[in-house]
């Protein structure tokens, strides 16, 4: 189809309300491809220099939002600069305030299984949130607060240049695609971010709460295996 005649399908789509289409994986390289693929080209030393560079010159100190006032630690994110495979989750919770590292708590703990069930140790992958400030009491991060933090995570998934995401749970999913779309809909199919196949699924917290979803979860980590070349059939 050409190009031209895919935009009056999508306008049409938005029209009538459709917010997201899936789409396969292969079909996803987007007008980011070429920038991804200068990243991708260089190493992780110069990854992790680009990383350093972006904590010390815009994060450490970052008073950019209210989350500022209340926390203990900044959660920058943590694992392998190179990374084929990020996950993304939401905010960091009391523990991950505390030791000023993401997933560390319970939900982390069923993080690290999937992880380690796909094969991956936690140091192979790199974790991050789509705030990096403990919001009080757990609460969901407001628009402003989410509005502030948005641009460092975006800059490290440039810099990281990860072949898949997964985007843990509702606010994960919803920001990084821009839509109000619900996660059990949204989940199982690949979304782009960026041109990046991102594939969302349940956060590992309300997978605590509905251990019966456990198997869904699987589902979309075996694709994304798929997709990285880990898993045939
Ligand atoms: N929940 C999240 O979304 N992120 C964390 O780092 C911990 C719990």
């Amino acid at each position: 189809m050409k190009k031209e005649d895919l935009r009056r399908v999508l306008e049409f789509y938005r029209a009538i309300g459709v917010e997201s289409v899936p789409c396969e994986p292969k079909a996803l390289p987007g007008k980011k491809a070429k920038t991804r693929r200068a990243a991708a080209g260089k190493g992780r030393p110069e990854k992790q220099k680009a990383l350093s560079a972006l904590f010390n010159g815009k994060i450490a100190g970052c008073t950019g939002c209210k989350l500022s006032a209340g926390r203990r630690n900044i959660v920058f994110g943590e694992g392998d600069p190179a990374a084929r495979l990020m996950f993304i989750g939401e905010a960091p919770g009391r523990e991950e305030d505390l030791q000023g590292r993401p997933f560390v708590g319970d939900a982390g703990k069923l993080l690290t299984s999937l992880i380690e069930k796909m094969g991956f140790k936690r140091e192979d992958v790199f974790i991050a949130n789509i705030v990096k400030c403990r919001p009080e009491g757990n609460r969901d991060p407001e628009e402003d607060e989410v509005g502030a933090c948005l641009p460092f995570l975006k800059r490290q998934i440039e810099i990281i240049a990860p072949e898949a995401i997964m985007a843990l749970g509702r606010v994960a999913s919803q920001t990084l695609l821009g839509t109000t779309v619900q996660i059990s809909k949204l989940r199982g199919n690949f979304h782009s971010y960026e041109g990046i196949p991102l594939m969302p699924t349940f956060h590992p917290a309300y997978l605590l709460r509905n251990r019966k979803d456990k198997a869904l979860t699987w589902q979309d980590a075996r694709q994304v295996l798929k997709l990285l070349g880990m898993e045939s059939g």
